[in-house]
């Protein structure tokens, strides 16, 4: 599963993607909002795409195609790494048709349901986004929806990636492993609780103490 990193800060990507920890990047106003002062968001963005070398989705947001399909031409002739991200609106999907016919990669985003991410891939989107943390935010179950559109897309052969958004804590992690997504997008937080383990660290303290108790170098 690729893990793309859920953040708009420089330094965050920065540490990730030197370490290889990550795959891409995803963005949406606001997480840019959290971190642009007085900065042209744009900027930010061309950052971050010269910070990792893999996909950036960055997001319109326009609420009607023709605008969405402007915006999203600037944003993709930012950088070749940027993926636009449209909303699962009627505009939106009209919007990712055009963009993907002009070659421009689309990430469909604020999806909730199996049907419309089976009219998001119909619409040739490169990503759907299922935001599983805030359907359990809700009281639903984020997971099942990822379970169902990997269902619909295998039994299709559809192509779309699913990218597992609003993954929340590990465990998300775990489920959209076992379930098949294609991605999952995560915040900096998630993906070091990911990393640590304390029988690593306990396990790695205590080999330490033993090569000291030899008194020797290496
Ligand atoms: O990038 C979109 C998505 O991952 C947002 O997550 O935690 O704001 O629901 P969250």
């Amino acid at each position: 599963m690729k893990i793309f990193l859920d953040t708009a800060d420089v330094d965050e990507i920065r540490r990730a993607a030197d370490a290889g920890l990550i795959d891409g990047v995803t963005t949406n106003p606001s997480l840019l909002a959290k971190v642009a002062g007085d900065r042209d968001p744009k900027e930010i963005i061309l950052e971050i795409c010269e910070a990792v070398d893999g996909p950036v989705s960055a997001e319109v947001v326009a609420l009607d195609a023709d605008t969405m399909v402007s915006e999203g031409k600037r944003l993709a002739g930012l950088h070749d790494n940027i993926v636009v991200k449209v909303p699962l609106t009627e505009d939106g999907l009209r919007a990712c048709r055009r963009l993907r016919s002009d070659g421009v990669r689309v990430n469909v985003t604020l999806c909730f349901s199996v049907t419309q991410a089976h009219l998001a891939a119909k619409a040739g989107a490169t990503y759907i986004s299922p935001f599983v943390g805030r359907i359990d935010d809700i009281s639903g179950d984020g997971m099942d929806l990822i379970v169902q559109i990997r269902q619909v897309y295998d039994n299709y052969s559809i192509e779309t990636e699913i990218l597992a958004a609003s993954l929340r804590h590990p465990q998300h992690v775990v489920q959209a492993l076992l379930m098949g997504a294609d991605c999952g997008t995560l915040p900096a937080k998630v993906l070091y609780q990911l990393l640590k383990h304390p029988l690593t660290d306990l396990g790695l303290e205590q080999f330490l103490a033993d090569w000291r108790s030899l008194g020797a170098d290496l």
